[in-house]
């Protein structure tokens, strides 16, 4: 009997791994170009991340601002991500977002309205002008909804409750994804002309952080392992508002559109601290900057009662809160019984977003591997070293449609890839080792993974932290060969965060070595021992990838140059330029 008629198969052309806001939009994208579509989520559909952008999507309707462009779009994402970005896939973005929005519109999506029936669009923290489309604070859901019933209606077969855990290749190129069913532990094969990864982040690994379960580095230690390069792995965004009281829900987002809707922080002595920190933005500074701010804060002891800052809104009246924010009034209410109609929340940051993952081409989010292609959080270049609020959701649906169409594009152009036994043997035997093991309980490990990265390379980073932080990774990497995992492989939880914990490990890693060789503050990366951006280091990101020996390679590439006419869109921008050409390398030059 062939090895393979032993597992349960699918055929499809193109296979999209995750069915957030990016999965989704690249299945129908697909979809539409004709390709048959497999959607293959963790969870339950519906069930994402993109939820969790809360307060709006950005894009440069100019329906609030009149002056608002794309320009200005780019020119606001660049030097949020203080232009380390790849520009090409920022200039796309800020060109394209105004389309999917009202594409989403079109769809069915239902936007809040100004009093002449335009989209509103409210301000976020390091968009020059007000740009964020919105739902109150339900954004992502909204569009998590309407793109789920475009989708159904479409006809994707979707596949629920299915974690890959192995992404197959014939001679270089994809031929599918190897991995089982949650419920019964079952394995399956998916084979595939192209594969979209869209499985969302990493912040899973750190203690304090705003993601659900789901958000534990699957899709880049699938593509890391499949032979792609990953970017950027040392900037991780911590949002400057989580929840910090009471315990048991520490992290939960508390939506940046408080701030954008007038929200003021404050601390312990009644402060209005970010005048220190940020003048001019005040509250809508970059979140990089207003998440240090509230660390520092607290470090020099003037925090809130449970370390962190009193955020307010209740001065804008309760009918305004309730209508423009219903979900953070309901969420404090339910949860820690306060109402924020009447006064502060506490607030502190929360690991939230990877700015780096997969690298991939800007026009088509194809990786380094033919036929691999990702879009959304699980890619990286797009933000640099630090995202601007709302430019996640532009992101997943800009990126989504063109990974969707270029993955549908790859199918057509090439025949059914073949699926290698040996590969399949060794991804059931991966699985299937975790019952003979004796070592340690993998949520044990998962406890030590968080608290030694949010200890040691967290908010703010010190060279000898880092170090601690790459040794405890080898112990932790030690153990995770050893898992040891009790009863069978159906309905067990244990199982499968012993497989997600070896993503995390993976990605852990690249976050620290990365963190190690970027001898600099820039965006979300902020060294103690090195507290400056040096403009040199504009001019390399961080790479990674696995060596021949299954080592972990760690270099630097060049910064994507800069053409004339996007450096004139900067350039026209002088105050900024002059301000920060500290940030800069002389390709873009003060
Ligand atoms: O604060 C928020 O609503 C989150 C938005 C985002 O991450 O883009």
């Amino acid at each position: 009997m062939n090895i393979l008629d032993r597992f349960e198969t699918h055929e499809h052309d193109v296979i999209v791994i995750g069915a957030g806001g990016a999965g989704l939009r690249a299945a129908i994208e697909a979809s539409a170009q004709g390709a048959k579509v497999a959607l293959v989520c963790k969870s339950l559909l519906g069930k994402a991340h993109t939820v969790m952008a809360e307060g709006g999507i950005a894009a440069a309707l100019a329906n609030v601002d009149k002056d608002d462009n794309w320009q200005t779009h780019f020119t606001d994402t660049m030097f949020g991500g203080k232009y380390v970005n790849n520009n090409k896939m920022a200039e796309l973005h800020a060109k394209e977002a105004p389309e999917r929005v009202h594409e989403l519109e079109h769809w069915g999506a239902v936007f809040d309205r100004t009093q002449e029936g335009k989209i509103i669009q409210r301000a976020f923290g390091g968009h020059k002008y007000k740009r964020l489309s919105h739902v109150g604070d339900r954004t992502g859901l909204e569009m998590i909804r309407t793109l789920q019933d475009k989708g159904v209606h479409m006809g994707i077969d979707v596949y629920m409750e299915c974690t890959v855990t192995k992404l197959l290749k014939d001679e270089g190129r994809i031929s599918g994804a190897f991995g089982y069913w949650r419920e019964t532990g079952k394995f399956v094969i998916f084979k595939a002309k192209s594969v979209v990864l869209a499985t969302g982040g990493v912040c899973k690994i750190f203690k304090i952080n705003s993601n659900s379960w789901e958000y534990t580095a699957d899709g880049q230690a699938l593509a890391y392992e499949a032979g792609a390069e990953i970017i950027d792995s040392e900037f991780i965004q911590f949002h400057p508002t989580g929840m910090i009281w009471p315990p048991g829900v520490i992290g939960i987002l508390v939506t940046e559109a408080v701030r954008g809707e007038g929200g003021i922080l404050t601390n312990s002595k009644g402060e209005r601290f970010m005048e220190k920190y940020d003048p001019k933005l005040m509250e809508l500074s970059t979140r990089d900057v207003v998440a240090r701010a509230i660390y520092t804060e607290n470090r020099e002891g003037r925090g809130s009662k449970h370390g962190g800052a009193y955020l307010d809104i209740s001065h804008k009246g309760a009918e305004y809160v309730k209508k423009k924010l219903p979900s953070m009034y309901h969420q404090f209410k339910d949860l820690a019984d306060v109402d924020i109609t009447a006064g502060p929340m506490e607030v502190g940051p929360t690991g939230h977003y990877s700015m780096g993952g997969v690298r991939v081409e800007a026009e088509t989010a194809m990786s380094c591997v033919p036929g691999l292609f990702a879009c959304g959080e699980v890619a990286g270049g797009m933000h640099g070293a630090n995202r601007l609020g709302g430019n996640s959701l532009s992101d997943l649906v800009v990126f989504g449609r063109r990974a969707g169409l270029a993955a549908a594009e790859f199918a057509k152009k090439n025949p059914p890839a073949k699926i290698d036994e040996k590969e399949i043997q060794g991804a059931e035997k991966e699985m299937t080792t975790y019952f003979e093991n004796t070592g340690d309980n993998p949520y044990t490990v998962h406890m030590e993974l968080q608290e030694l990265m949010q200890a040691n390379v967290g908010i703010f980073r010190l060279e000898e932290d880092i170090q601690k932080a790459i040794s405890g990774l080898n112990k932790i990497k030690e153990k995770a060969k050893n898992l040891r995992i009790e009863g069978s492989r159906m309905y067990n939880p244990g199982w499968h965060m012993a497989n997600d914990l070896q993503n995390m490990i993976m990605y852990a890693e690249a976050i620290a070595k990365c963190a190690s060789m970027r001898k600099e503050s820039r965006g979300a990366h902020s060294r103690l021992d090195f507290p400056n951006p040096n403009p040199e280091d504009a001019t390399w990101n961080s790479l990674v990838k696995k060596g021949p020996n299954g080592e972990m390679i760690v270099e630097k590439i060049p910064t994507m140059q800069m053409p004339s006419d996007l450096m004139g869109v900067l350039k026209n921008d002088q105050e900024r330029v002059s301000k920060y050409s500290n940030l800069l390398n002389s390709s873009v030059g003060a």
